[in-house]
This record gives C-alpha cells, structure tokens and sequence, in this order.
C-alpha cells in the first residue's frame, strides 16, 4: 500500500514537470501588453532561479510598466537543469529546491553595459533593491502566504503543475484574479472548467489549440522515456530534447480575437451536413464550414474554441466528453459518468445519421460500447436569412 502511494505521488509530481520555454511565453504574453501597465503580476508556481516566467516578466519589467513582480515556487520541486545565472544571489547558499519569494518593483542596467539583463537583475537582489527571501512555509500555492500574496496581486501568469489544476482555477475564480495560465488539453472537458468557458469567464488564450508545445523537464524524466520508448514524450528541438504534453493557454483578459468575426462562407444545404439521429442538430466537423444561415444547433470540434467571438456565437454544451473510461451509462439522451453508482457528471451525446449504426452501440446492459466524437454544441446568434430559391 505504502509502495502504491509511493508511486502514485511519483506519477504524479511527473505531470509537474513540464517548464516552459522563453519563447513560448513571447508568443502568448506579446498579445497582452496593455494589461500589464501599472499591474501587480504574481508568477505563484514559478523558481526564481529557473522559471523563464519570471525571466520575461523581470526583463520586460520597464516596457511593460509593471508596478511589481512577485515570484514564488513550492519546496522540492524539481529543476530542469537551467538555472538562470542568480544562483550566487544567496551568497553561494545552495538554493536548490528551498521555496524563494522573488518581489521586484525596479529594473535598471546596474552594470552600465547599455542593457537590462540576468546579471543587472542578480546585483538589484544583491543590494537589498529588490527582495529575495526564503518563504516561511512550503510555497504550495495554497498556503496563507502564498494566499496573501496572490491577494496583492493583480494578473496571475504561469504553467501551474497540471495534478492540481482545477484547484489552481478554482483559486484564482475564488479570489477574482485576471490570470495567464498554462493547463492541459484535457481541461477544455472537465467538469469544472467547461462551465467557465460557456460562461465566458474563461477563454482559450492566443496560441492555437492545435499547437504542439514543447518543455523543458528534468534529466532523469526525459531518460526515463527514452528507455521505456515513449517516443510520442520528447521531441528533439534544435538539437535539445524537449518533453511534450497537449497543452493550451487559458485567460480571462481580454484579447484581440475575440471580438474577431469568423467569416463564414457556406450556406445550409441537408445533404452537406449530417443530423444527429438522437439530437435536433447538425454536425460540423471543421470550424470553417459553420453554414451561415443555419439557425440550430451546431455541434462542433474543440477548435472552434480558437476563433470563438462570445458577440457571434453562443456555446450551449458539449456533449460527451473524456474521460472515457470513466463508467457511464446512456439516460434518455444523456451520458451519465458515475463515482460509486452516483452521477457526478453529465453531458449530452450525439450521434450523426451517417454514423448511427457504429458509433455508439447501446449494450445489453444500457452502457454505450464506444463513445461518439466529442463535440461543442453552439447556436449563431445572428444567422443569415436563408437565400431565396429562384
Ligand atoms: C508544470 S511546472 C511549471 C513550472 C513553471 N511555472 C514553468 O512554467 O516553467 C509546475 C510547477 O509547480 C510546482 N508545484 C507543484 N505543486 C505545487 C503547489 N502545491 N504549489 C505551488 N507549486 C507547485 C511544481 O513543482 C512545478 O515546479
């Protein structure tokens, strides 16, 4: 049993291990910049000493006009080898895994070389100028200190560790803070996330769904899946072997796409999209060919959710959805996902006349034998009037 936990905690301290790339986080965070004026950022998941969240924020301190710049990290997490050169901030003190609160509110070239970089930011430490001490409990991010913090704060950016996920949200929702986040692919499906999104709380950040990101892990994580042959893990980048785990960015600030109309170009024709036979809608199978002037329900891929403009559409479920395995069974035209016999979730499920026969077979015993597509179920909310037949 000891043995069980043992693994289990492995496991999942490893879905923690993903760190983010420099680059990644330029291609999100350029598209927000007006937010940042004047703002409180807290980093609350991140190494002073490795996080490339931290190294954005504290190099862009001035162009972005950020009033502070907090960074925590939890204790024993561990590192993907990169330290960033601050490592002698400490005195030479071994830094490595002990929980550090990073609070910047100046960035200057301390060193006259003509630009801001690591070392300018190492000397402010250094000098008392900006503060870098060890945390008085664990840095978990739902310590009281961490809590205060992230009271102070007023934009949360960060790839918090994906175990913990839906607690990290539900945080940040509790507390009413504008955030930046990393999470995973599957988030789009859980049972506390999926509301926020039809709700328009929450929103897919700028980086397409569809993009592969790519992370940093530590050593011994990326040897463990070239040994075991996980090759769908890693993926050599530019000479360095980099982890893979399907994820997305998610926000609740305001960003330019969503107030982007989709053009769409193809009218409503029965024989070019298939009905559902259990459900009055069609089915959509790619985002460009919504038909304009279809007045229904449209059900459609998670994609979508990269060109969603709240003034155009509205996002009225999903039905069915991960996780799979979970037991289930079919009520009336509901999928229900039981926890010892009692439903804790439940979704629509649909089902095309074109599939019918094979998609979702109905077993003897009520349980669907293989689940259909998971779709987003939308409706246009100024459809076109359907053209004159002439
Ligand atoms: C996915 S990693 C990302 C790290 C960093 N934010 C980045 O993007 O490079 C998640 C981090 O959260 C840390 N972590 C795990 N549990 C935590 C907790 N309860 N509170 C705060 N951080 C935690 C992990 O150790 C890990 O360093």
């Amino acid at each position: 049993m000891a043995g069980n936990a043992n693994l289990n905690a492995a496991a999942k301290a490893r879905k923690d291990e993903f760190y983010t790339q420099l680059t990644d986080i330029e291609k999100e965070l350029r598209h927000y910049k007006k937010h940042f004026q004047g703002k409180t950022v807290f980093c609350n998941c991140d190494d002073p000493f490795e996080s490339s969240f931290f190294k954005y924020f504290v190099l862009n301190f001035n162009r972005l006009g950020l009033k502070k710049l907090i960074a925590t990290c939890y204790a024993g997490s561990p590192i993907a080898d990169r330290r960033l050169s601050l490592s002698d901030v400490t005195g030479g003190e071994e830094t490595k895994n002990r929980p550090y609160k990073a609070v910047v509110t100046r960035v200057y070239d301390t060193t006259g070389d003509g630009s801001v970089d690591m070392l300018d930011v190492a000397e402010l430490f250094k000098s008392g100028e900006n503060e870098l001490t060890e945390l008085e409990g664990d840095g978990d991010f739902r310590s009281l200190e961490c809590l205060a913090l992230l009271d102070e704060a007023d934009i949360v950016v960060t790839n918090p560790p994906f175990s913990l996920f839906r607690e990290y949200v539900a945080t940040l929702m509790e507390r009413e803070k504008k955030f930046v986040i990393i999470g995973p692919k599957s988030a789009l499906h859980y049972k506390e996330i999926f509301p926020l999104i039809k709700e328009n709380k929450v929103w897919v950040g700028m980086t397409p769904i569809s993009t592969d990101l790519h992370f940093m892990s530590p050593k011994s994580y990326i040897e463990q899946l070239i040994e075991s042959n996980r090759a769908s893990g890693y993926i050599i980048d530019n000479g360095e072997y980099m982890t893979r785990s399907p994820s997305i960015w998610l926000t609740n600030l305001d960003i330019k796409k969503r107030h982007e109309e989709l053009i769409l170009v193809k009218r409503y024709r029965p024989e070019d999209y298939p009905r559902y036979y259990n459900y009055d809608g069609i089915d959509v199978s790619q985002t460009a060919n919504i038909p304009c002037d279809y007045t229904g329900m449209i059900g459609v891929p998670d994609t979508f959710l990269d060109q969603y403009n709240p003034e155009q559409f509205e996002i009225i479920g999903m039905a069915t959805d991960v996780p799979k395995t979970m037991v289930h069974k079919v009520v009336g035209d509901e999928i229900q996902y039981l926890k010892d016999g009692v439903c804790i979730w439940s979704t629509p499920y649909t089902v095309t006349e074109r599939k019918a026969g094979n998609s979702l077979r109905i077993n003897d015993n009520g349980l669907p034998g293989k689940l259909p597509y998971s779709r987003i179920l939308i409706r246009n909310k100024h459809p076109e009037p359907p053209k004159e037949e002439t």
